[in-house]
Protein backbone atom coordinates (compact mmCIF):
# COMPACT_ATOMS: atom_id res chain seq x y z
CA UNK A 1 0.00 0.00 0.00
CA UNK A 2 1.56 3.65 -0.80
CA UNK A 3 1.91 5.64 1.71
CA UNK A 4 -1.11 8.43 2.01
CA UNK A 5 -1.29 11.69 4.11
CA UNK A 6 -4.68 11.12 5.59
CA UNK A 7 -3.97 14.54 7.07
CA UNK A 8 -1.47 17.02 6.96
CA UNK A 9 1.15 15.29 8.91
CA UNK A 10 -0.25 12.30 9.41
CA UNK A 11 0.58 9.39 7.16
CA UNK A 12 -1.29 5.90 6.59
CA UNK A 13 1.59 3.60 6.51
CA UNK A 14 0.17 0.41 6.90
CA UNK A 15 -0.11 -2.51 4.41
CA UNK A 16 -2.58 -4.50 1.81
CA UNK A 17 -3.26 -8.27 2.63
CA UNK A 18 -4.88 -8.57 -1.09
CA UNK A 19 -4.35 -12.77 -0.91
CA UNK A 20 -5.47 -13.48 2.41
CA UNK A 21 -8.79 -15.03 2.50
CA UNK A 22 -8.79 -17.02 6.25
CA UNK A 23 -8.54 -15.00 9.11
CA UNK A 24 -8.86 -15.56 12.73
CA UNK A 25 -7.46 -19.12 11.76
CA UNK A 26 -10.64 -20.31 9.63
CA UNK A 27 -12.97 -19.17 11.14
CA UNK A 28 -13.26 -16.08 9.02
CA UNK A 29 -13.35 -16.00 5.23
CA UNK A 30 -12.05 -12.74 3.68
CA UNK A 31 -12.90 -13.33 -0.18
CA UNK A 32 -11.70 -9.29 -0.58
CA UNK A 33 -8.88 -9.44 1.62
CA UNK A 34 -7.39 -7.30 4.25
CA UNK A 35 -5.63 -4.29 4.91
CA UNK A 36 -3.43 -3.88 8.39
CA UNK A 37 -3.62 -0.24 8.75
CA UNK A 38 -0.59 1.55 10.76
CA UNK A 39 -0.60 5.58 10.70
CA UNK A 40 1.80 7.97 11.67
CA UNK A 41 2.12 11.56 13.15
CA UNK A 42 4.67 13.66 12.59
CA UNK A 43 4.49 16.61 15.29
CA UNK A 44 7.54 17.91 18.12
CA UNK A 45 6.97 14.13 18.90
CA UNK A 46 6.64 11.45 16.03
CA UNK A 47 4.11 8.96 16.87
CA UNK A 48 3.37 5.84 15.71
CA UNK A 49 -0.18 4.18 15.78
CA UNK A 50 -0.24 0.79 15.88
CA UNK A 51 1.63 -2.05 13.25
CA UNK A 52 1.42 -4.55 11.08
CA UNK A 53 1.06 -8.33 10.41
CA UNK A 54 5.14 -9.44 11.44
CA UNK A 55 5.33 -11.21 7.66
CA UNK A 56 4.63 -7.60 6.81
CA UNK A 57 7.16 -5.61 8.79
CA UNK A 58 9.38 -4.86 6.37
CA UNK A 59 6.78 -3.07 4.00
CA UNK A 60 5.64 -1.54 7.02
CA UNK A 61 9.59 -0.37 7.88
CA UNK A 62 9.76 0.94 4.19
CA UNK A 63 7.11 2.84 4.18
CA UNK A 64 7.80 4.86 7.36
CA UNK A 65 11.38 5.50 6.01
CA UNK A 66 9.60 7.65 2.92
CA UNK A 67 8.61 9.84 5.56
CA UNK A 68 11.20 9.70 8.18
CA UNK A 69 13.90 7.41 9.67
CA UNK A 70 11.81 4.85 11.81
CA UNK A 71 14.84 5.72 14.34
CA UNK A 72 13.15 9.12 15.41
CA UNK A 73 9.97 7.56 16.36
CA UNK A 74 9.07 8.74 20.00
CA UNK A 75 6.02 7.04 20.81
CA UNK A 76 4.27 3.69 19.53
CA UNK A 77 0.26 3.47 20.55
CA UNK A 78 -0.71 0.13 21.16
CA UNK A 79 -4.01 0.35 20.74
CA UNK A 80 -4.93 -3.66 20.94
CA UNK A 81 -1.92 -6.51 21.33
CA UNK A 82 -3.87 -9.01 18.76
CA UNK A 83 -0.89 -9.99 16.52
CA UNK A 84 -2.26 -8.71 13.06
CA UNK A 85 -1.63 -5.34 14.71
CA UNK A 86 1.44 -5.60 17.03
CA UNK A 87 3.16 -8.66 14.99
CA UNK A 88 5.64 -5.39 13.67
CA UNK A 89 6.48 -4.14 17.37
CA UNK A 90 9.50 -5.82 17.66
CA UNK A 91 11.35 -4.84 14.79
CA UNK A 92 10.25 -1.19 14.93
CA UNK A 93 10.97 -1.18 18.66
CA UNK A 94 15.29 -2.99 17.51
CA UNK A 95 15.38 0.88 14.91
CA UNK A 96 13.65 2.77 17.77
CA UNK A 97 14.32 1.44 21.33
CA UNK A 98 14.18 4.71 22.86
CA UNK A 99 10.30 4.53 21.47
CA UNK A 100 7.51 4.57 24.61
CA UNK A 101 4.44 1.92 24.12
CA UNK A 102 1.73 3.03 25.14
CA UNK A 103 -1.66 0.96 25.69
CA UNK A 104 -3.70 0.10 28.29
CA UNK A 105 -2.68 -2.20 31.44
CA UNK A 106 -4.35 -4.92 30.03
CA UNK A 107 -2.00 -4.30 26.81
CA UNK A 108 0.75 -4.15 28.50
CA UNK A 109 0.48 -7.75 30.21
CA UNK A 110 -0.66 -9.33 26.70
CA UNK A 111 2.15 -7.91 24.66
CA UNK A 112 4.73 -9.07 27.41
CA UNK A 113 2.70 -12.68 26.76
CA UNK A 114 3.06 -12.61 23.04
CA UNK A 115 6.68 -11.14 22.59
CA UNK A 116 8.52 -11.69 25.92
CA UNK A 117 10.20 -8.27 25.01
CA UNK A 118 10.12 -6.67 28.82
CA UNK A 119 9.24 -3.51 26.90
CA UNK A 120 9.57 -0.30 29.20
CA UNK A 121 5.61 0.48 28.95
CA UNK A 122 3.48 4.14 30.06
CA UNK A 123 0.07 2.66 30.93
CA UNK A 124 -2.60 5.07 29.67
CA UNK A 125 -6.37 4.92 31.14
CA UNK A 126 -9.27 6.67 29.90
CA UNK A 127 -9.62 10.77 30.20
CA UNK A 128 -5.58 10.85 29.51
CA UNK A 129 -4.04 12.49 27.42
CA UNK A 130 -0.49 12.60 25.60
CA UNK A 131 1.17 16.26 24.12
CA UNK A 132 2.90 15.55 20.93
CA UNK A 133 3.55 19.37 19.87
CA UNK A 134 0.64 21.01 18.35
CA UNK A 135 -1.51 18.10 18.62
CA UNK A 136 -2.64 16.00 21.46
CA UNK A 137 -3.82 12.28 21.78
CA UNK A 138 -6.34 11.02 24.22
CA UNK A 139 -6.64 7.28 25.22
CA UNK A 140 -10.13 5.77 25.80
CA UNK A 141 -9.65 1.92 27.32
CA UNK A 142 -12.37 -0.21 24.68
CA UNK A 143 -12.29 -3.16 26.74
CA UNK A 144 -14.08 -6.53 25.00
CA UNK A 145 -14.17 -4.13 21.95
CA UNK A 146 -13.33 -6.95 21.61
CA UNK A 147 -10.10 -8.17 23.48
CA UNK A 148 -9.66 -6.76 26.97
CA UNK A 149 -6.57 -4.73 26.20
CA UNK A 150 -8.89 -2.49 23.60
CA UNK A 151 -8.39 0.72 23.06
CA UNK A 152 -9.29 3.67 21.10
CA UNK A 153 -6.93 6.81 20.63
CA UNK A 154 -8.80 10.16 19.23
CA UNK A 155 -7.09 13.45 18.24
CA UNK A 156 -8.98 16.74 19.04
CA UNK A 157 -6.99 18.93 17.24
CA UNK A 158 -7.63 16.42 14.15
CA UNK A 159 -11.24 15.57 15.05
CA UNK A 160 -9.46 12.05 14.60
CA UNK A 161 -10.35 8.95 15.87
CA UNK A 162 -8.39 6.09 15.81
CA UNK A 163 -10.06 2.86 17.07
CA UNK A 164 -8.36 0.39 15.96
CA UNK A 165 -10.72 -2.85 14.65
CA UNK A 166 -13.87 -1.08 15.76
CA UNK A 167 -15.13 0.13 12.75
CA UNK A 168 -12.92 -1.84 10.28
CA UNK A 169 -13.37 -4.08 7.33
CA UNK A 170 -11.59 -6.85 6.12
CA UNK A 171 -11.46 -4.97 2.40
CA UNK A 172 -8.73 -4.80 0.72
CA UNK A 173 -8.71 -1.83 -1.84
CA UNK A 174 -6.07 0.56 -3.73
CA UNK A 175 -8.31 3.26 -2.68
CA UNK A 176 -8.37 4.50 1.15
CA UNK A 177 -11.07 6.71 1.65
CA UNK A 178 -15.29 5.93 2.27
CA UNK A 179 -15.85 8.04 -1.07
CA UNK A 180 -13.48 6.53 -3.19
CA UNK A 181 -15.16 3.14 -3.21
CA UNK A 182 -18.36 1.18 -4.31
CA UNK A 183 -20.41 2.10 -1.01
CA UNK A 184 -22.44 -1.73 -1.03
CA UNK A 185 -19.03 -3.51 -0.63
CA UNK A 186 -17.70 -1.49 1.80
CA UNK A 187 -20.94 -1.27 4.46
CA UNK A 188 -21.46 -5.27 2.97
CA UNK A 189 -17.60 -5.89 4.48
CA UNK A 190 -18.39 -3.60 7.23
CA UNK A 191 -21.61 -5.38 8.47
CA UNK A 192 -19.39 -8.77 8.06
CA UNK A 193 -16.79 -7.62 9.99
CA UNK A 194 -19.21 -7.09 12.92
CA UNK A 195 -21.20 -9.89 12.56
CA UNK A 196 -18.44 -12.10 12.62
CA UNK A 197 -16.28 -10.33 15.33
CA UNK A 198 -18.00 -8.35 17.31
CA UNK A 199 -22.04 -9.40 17.64
CA UNK A 200 -21.20 -11.35 20.48
CA UNK A 201 -20.33 -8.35 22.51
CA UNK A 202 -23.38 -6.61 21.24
CA UNK A 203 -23.94 -5.24 24.79
CA UNK A 204 -20.33 -3.81 25.76
CA UNK A 205 -19.92 -2.47 22.20
CA UNK A 206 -23.45 -0.17 23.07
CA UNK A 207 -22.35 0.76 26.42
CA UNK A 208 -18.97 2.13 24.69
CA UNK A 209 -20.84 3.66 21.31
CA UNK A 210 -22.89 5.15 24.24
CA UNK A 211 -19.89 6.79 26.35
CA UNK A 212 -18.23 8.08 23.55
CA UNK A 213 -21.52 9.86 22.84
CA UNK A 214 -21.32 11.17 26.11
CA UNK A 215 -17.59 12.63 25.48
CA UNK A 216 -19.53 14.64 23.00
CA UNK A 217 -15.90 14.56 21.08
CA UNK A 218 -16.68 15.86 16.92
CA UNK A 219 -15.43 12.92 15.07
CA UNK A 220 -14.78 14.02 11.67
CA UNK A 221 -12.70 11.33 9.99
CA UNK A 222 -12.58 7.55 11.79
CA UNK A 223 -9.18 5.82 10.39
CA UNK A 224 -9.60 1.64 11.39
CA UNK A 225 -7.03 -1.03 11.31
CA UNK A 226 -8.81 -2.79 8.53
CA UNK A 227 -10.20 -1.32 5.57
CA UNK A 228 -10.73 1.88 4.59
CA UNK A 229 -10.68 5.31 6.30
CA UNK A 230 -14.21 7.08 6.81
CA UNK A 231 -13.46 10.54 6.10
CA UNK A 232 -16.90 11.27 3.90
CA UNK A 233 -19.37 9.66 6.12
CA UNK A 234 -18.06 8.69 9.57
CA UNK A 235 -21.65 8.67 10.88
CA UNK A 236 -22.44 6.14 8.37
CA UNK A 237 -20.88 3.83 9.81
CA UNK A 238 -21.38 4.62 13.83
CA UNK A 239 -25.22 4.56 12.49
CA UNK A 240 -24.81 1.17 11.67
CA UNK A 241 -22.91 0.06 14.51
CA UNK A 242 -25.74 1.45 17.08
CA UNK A 243 -28.64 -0.35 15.03
CA UNK A 244 -26.04 -3.94 14.94
CA UNK A 245 -25.21 -3.22 18.78
CA UNK A 246 -28.97 -2.42 19.70
CA UNK A 247 -29.87 -5.66 18.00
CA UNK A 248 -32.06 -4.57 15.45
CA UNK A 249 -33.64 -7.10 12.88
CA UNK A 250 -35.81 -6.76 9.65
CA UNK A 251 -38.58 -9.54 9.00
CA UNK A 252 -36.40 -11.34 7.22
CA UNK A 253 -35.42 -15.49 7.50
CA UNK A 254 -32.19 -17.36 7.33
CA UNK A 255 -32.52 -20.96 6.47
CA UNK A 256 -29.34 -22.62 6.75
CA UNK A 257 -29.02 -26.50 6.17
CA UNK A 258 -27.20 -29.60 5.48
CA UNK A 259 -28.51 -32.64 3.18
CA UNK A 260 -27.35 -36.09 2.63
CA UNK A 261 -29.46 -37.33 0.20
CA UNK A 262 -31.62 -34.07 -0.97
CA UNK A 263 -34.49 -34.91 1.68
CA UNK A 264 -33.50 -32.17 3.84
CA UNK A 265 -33.34 -29.72 0.95
CA UNK A 266 -36.73 -30.17 -0.40
CA UNK A 267 -37.39 -29.33 3.49
CA UNK A 268 -35.52 -26.26 3.40
CA UNK A 269 -37.27 -24.89 0.11
CA UNK A 270 -41.06 -25.78 1.10
CA UNK A 271 -40.57 -23.77 4.18
CA UNK A 272 -38.82 -20.79 2.24
CA UNK A 273 -41.76 -21.65 -0.12
CA UNK A 274 -44.42 -20.39 2.80
CA UNK A 275 -41.81 -17.58 3.98
CA UNK A 276 -41.77 -16.07 0.47
CA UNK A 277 -45.79 -16.85 0.14
CA UNK A 278 -46.28 -14.32 3.12
CA UNK A 279 -44.09 -12.01 1.34
CA UNK A 280 -40.81 -12.53 3.80
CA UNK A 281 -37.12 -11.81 2.75
CA UNK A 282 -35.72 -15.20 2.73
CA UNK A 283 -32.14 -16.61 2.25
CA UNK A 284 -31.45 -20.34 2.06
CA UNK A 285 -28.05 -21.59 2.35
CA UNK A 286 -27.02 -24.92 2.06
CA UNK A 287 -23.87 -24.81 4.68
CA UNK A 288 -22.07 -27.61 2.71
CA UNK A 289 -21.68 -25.17 -0.24
CA UNK A 290 -22.04 -22.05 1.07
CA UNK A 291 -19.42 -19.30 2.82
CA UNK A 292 -20.08 -19.62 6.58
CA UNK A 293 -18.95 -15.86 6.88
CA UNK A 294 -21.17 -14.64 4.46
CA UNK A 295 -24.43 -16.64 6.23
CA UNK A 296 -23.50 -15.31 9.91
CA UNK A 297 -23.43 -11.47 8.10
CA UNK A 298 -27.07 -12.37 6.75
CA UNK A 299 -27.96 -13.54 10.05
CA UNK A 300 -27.36 -10.18 11.38
CA UNK A 301 -30.31 -8.52 11.16
CA UNK A 302 -32.93 -11.22 10.12
CA UNK A 303 -35.48 -11.65 12.83
CA UNK A 304 -35.72 -15.36 11.93
CA UNK A 305 -33.35 -18.07 11.82
CA UNK A 306 -33.71 -21.91 10.83
CA UNK A 307 -31.54 -24.57 11.15
CA UNK A 308 -32.13 -28.10 9.15
CA UNK A 309 -29.74 -31.61 9.19
CA UNK A 310 -30.40 -34.91 8.10
CA UNK A 311 -29.14 -37.35 10.91
CA UNK A 312 -26.27 -39.35 10.50
CA UNK A 313 -24.74 -41.46 13.59
CA UNK A 314 -27.70 -40.06 15.83
CA UNK A 315 -26.35 -36.51 15.58
CA UNK A 316 -26.50 -33.37 12.50
CA UNK A 317 -23.91 -33.84 9.92
CA UNK A 318 -20.56 -32.68 10.10
CA UNK A 319 -20.92 -29.00 8.52
CA UNK A 320 -24.15 -27.85 9.81
CA UNK A 321 -21.98 -29.15 13.37
CA UNK A 322 -19.27 -26.42 12.54
CA UNK A 323 -21.77 -23.56 11.92
CA UNK A 324 -23.43 -24.40 14.70
CA UNK A 325 -20.62 -24.35 16.83
CA UNK A 326 -19.95 -20.46 15.86
CA UNK A 327 -24.39 -20.50 16.69
CA UNK A 328 -23.32 -21.49 19.60
CA UNK A 329 -20.25 -18.44 20.55
CA UNK A 330 -22.87 -15.99 19.22
CA UNK A 331 -25.66 -16.55 21.28
CA UNK A 332 -28.43 -14.55 18.49
CA UNK A 333 -30.88 -12.66 21.53
CA UNK A 334 -34.87 -12.37 20.42
CA UNK A 335 -35.03 -14.23 17.38
CA UNK A 336 -37.36 -16.34 16.13
CA UNK A 337 -36.21 -20.16 15.24
CA UNK A 338 -36.92 -23.39 14.50
CA UNK A 339 -35.57 -26.61 13.80
CA UNK A 340 -36.11 -29.32 10.89
CA UNK A 341 -34.42 -32.46 8.74
CA UNK A 342 -34.85 -35.91 7.64
CA UNK A 343 -33.88 -39.19 9.12
CA UNK A 344 -33.55 -42.98 8.52
CA UNK A 345 -34.24 -45.47 11.64
CA UNK A 346 -33.82 -43.08 14.44
CA UNK A 347 -33.86 -39.25 14.22
CA UNK A 348 -31.22 -37.41 16.48
CA UNK A 349 -29.93 -33.90 14.53
CA UNK A 350 -32.75 -32.25 15.22
CA UNK A 351 -32.85 -32.32 19.15
CA UNK A 352 -29.38 -32.39 19.52
CA UNK A 353 -29.56 -28.48 17.44
CA UNK A 354 -32.35 -27.89 19.43
CA UNK A 355 -30.46 -28.29 22.41
CA UNK A 356 -27.90 -26.72 21.06
CA UNK A 357 -29.85 -23.04 20.39
CA UNK A 358 -31.69 -23.22 24.23
CA UNK A 359 -28.19 -23.80 25.82
CA UNK A 360 -27.13 -20.53 23.55
CA UNK A 361 -30.15 -18.80 25.03
CA UNK A 362 -32.98 -19.01 22.39
CA UNK A 363 -36.07 -18.53 23.72
CA UNK A 364 -38.70 -18.04 20.59
CA UNK A 365 -38.60 -21.83 19.58
CA UNK A 366 -41.06 -22.81 17.20
CA UNK A 367 -42.19 -26.95 17.13
CA UNK A 368 -40.17 -27.68 13.86
CA UNK A 369 -40.53 -30.75 11.26
CA UNK A 370 -38.80 -34.18 11.17
CA UNK A 371 -39.46 -36.72 8.73
CA UNK A 372 -38.59 -40.32 7.87
CA UNK A 373 -36.28 -41.01 5.23
CA UNK A 374 -37.94 -38.68 2.36
CA UNK A 375 -41.16 -36.11 2.83
CA UNK A 376 -44.13 -36.75 1.20
CA UNK A 377 -46.99 -34.53 0.15
CA UNK A 378 -48.40 -34.07 3.13
CA UNK A 379 -45.03 -33.36 5.25
CA UNK A 380 -44.01 -31.31 2.69
CA UNK A 381 -47.27 -29.30 3.23
CA UNK A 382 -46.37 -29.29 6.97
CA UNK A 383 -42.75 -27.70 5.99
CA UNK A 384 -44.83 -25.26 3.81
CA UNK A 385 -47.19 -24.48 6.97
CA UNK A 386 -43.98 -24.28 9.59
CA UNK A 387 -42.68 -21.13 6.69
CA UNK A 388 -46.38 -19.72 7.20
CA UNK A 389 -46.01 -19.87 10.74
CA UNK A 390 -43.00 -18.42 10.95
CA UNK A 391 -43.66 -15.65 8.10
CA UNK A 392 -46.31 -14.51 10.68
CA UNK A 393 -43.95 -14.46 13.92
CA UNK A 394 -41.03 -12.43 12.11
CA UNK A 395 -43.96 -10.05 10.90
CA UNK A 396 -45.55 -9.21 13.83
CA UNK A 397 -42.27 -9.52 16.15
FE1 LIG B 1 -7.57 -6.84 13.78
FE2 LIG B 1 -8.45 -7.89 16.91
O1 LIG B 1 -7.34 -7.72 15.40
Amino acid sequence: MPVQTILPDIYSVGVTDWNVREFHGHTYTTKRGSTYNAYLIIDEKVTLVDTVLGSFSEELIGNIRQVLPPEKIDYIIANHVETDHSGSLPQIIKLAPQAKIIGTAKCKEGLQRHYYGNWEMQVVRTGDKLKLGKRTLEFIEAPMVHWPDSMFTYCPEEQLLLPNDAFGQHYATSERFDDEVDSCALMDEAQKYYANILWPLNDVILKKLQDVQKLNIPIKMIAPSHGVIWRKHPEKIIEAYLRWAKNETTPKVVVAYETMWGATAKMARAIADGLIDKGVEVKIFDIANSDRTEVIKEMLDAKGMIFGSSTHDNFMLPNIAAFMELIKGIKPKNRIMAVFGSFGWAGGAIKEIESLLIGAGAKDLVAGVGVKYAPDETELKCCHELGLTLADKVKSA
